[in-house]
């Protein structure tokens, strides 16, 4: 049985002072599922400071793969680890805007597991390539290239996010057929390199995931979780996800304990 991860991506928002309101306000409780905050590397010490002793895990949003140097403005993955347990690579942002390739994304993928943290790789592809047919030749790509040259260990250490681009802020979230389609997808190619690790690598959804779609979505066989942007920067709306989470985890257990 696969654990329920929930999972903000914050991107660029909030100072210190609102890192603390945030989980002063958390009313949410979880022992089975999986809570991860990802916030700007700027804000990741205090979020460890008030965050660690409520159980939320960290994530880095971004790394450089080189580890130390004259690279101005980049933060290395040992610089991460010392707050952060996750870190988000291959974000469609990162893709999009910064012009990360898979070349880099691999090298970032690399250097992350090099340092003891775990990648969430980001998978997804753009409404023009779906309405042309291309999503699953595209993720393919993403997968094969992004995670070239991985060991089995080091495979299951990866989270998977398929976050579909035209999904992603733009309210339009993806129905649970076309996400567990595609997880499913993720899965099968997994396969191809082992079967247990397919079978336990945590692949989550993201792309507009709200309270009102949450449930509806981590129904899916295939799907693990979620990684949320808009809706996880309110502490009371984030509480509200982790709460569908941590009831579908128990649910889980429970079926699993009847089987
Ligand atoms: P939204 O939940 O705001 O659509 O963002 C999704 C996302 O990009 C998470 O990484």
């Amino acid at each position: 049985m696969r654990q329920v991860i929930v999972a903000g991506n914050w991107k660029m928002n909030k100072t210190s002072q609102q890192v603390i309101d945030f989980v002063n306000k958390m009313n949410a409780e979880w022992k089975k599922c999986k809570v991860i905050i990802c916030p700007s590397h700027s804000l990741l010490s205090t979020l460890y400071q008030t965050g660690k002793n409520k159980g939320i895990c960290i994530g880095a949003q971004n790394i450089y793969y080189e580890s130390k140097g004259a690279f101005t403005g980049e933060t290395s993955s040992d610089q991460v680890k010392e707050f952060a347990e996750y870190v988000i690579i291959g974000h469609s942002e990162r893709r999009r805007i910064f012009g990360e390739d898979d070349s880099i994304l691999n090298k970032k993928v690399l250097s992350a597991l090099n340092s003891g943290l775990r990648p969430i790789f980001c998978v997804g592809e753009s409404s023009q390539q779906r309405k042309t047919h291309k999503e699953y030749e595209i993720i393919k790509e993403q997968l094969d290239n992004g995670l070239r040259s991985l060991s089995t260990d080091d495979i299951k250490k990866i989270i998977i996010a398929y976050e579909p681009v035209w999904a992603i802020g733009t309210g339009e979230v993806a129905t649970p057929q076309i996400a567990q389609e595609m997880h499913f997808f993720i899965r099968n190619h997994i396969k191809n390199i082992d079967g247990d690790i397919a079978d336990n690598i945590p692949i989550i959804y993201g792309g507009s995931v709200k309270v009102d779609n949450f449930y509806d979505i981590l129904r899916c066989d295939d799907v693990d979780g979620a990684l949320i942007g808009g809706a996880s920067l309110d502490a009371l709306n984030f509480s509200d996800l982790i709460k569908i989470g941590e009831k579908h985890n128990i649910d889980l257990i429970n079926m699993s304990d009847s089987s």
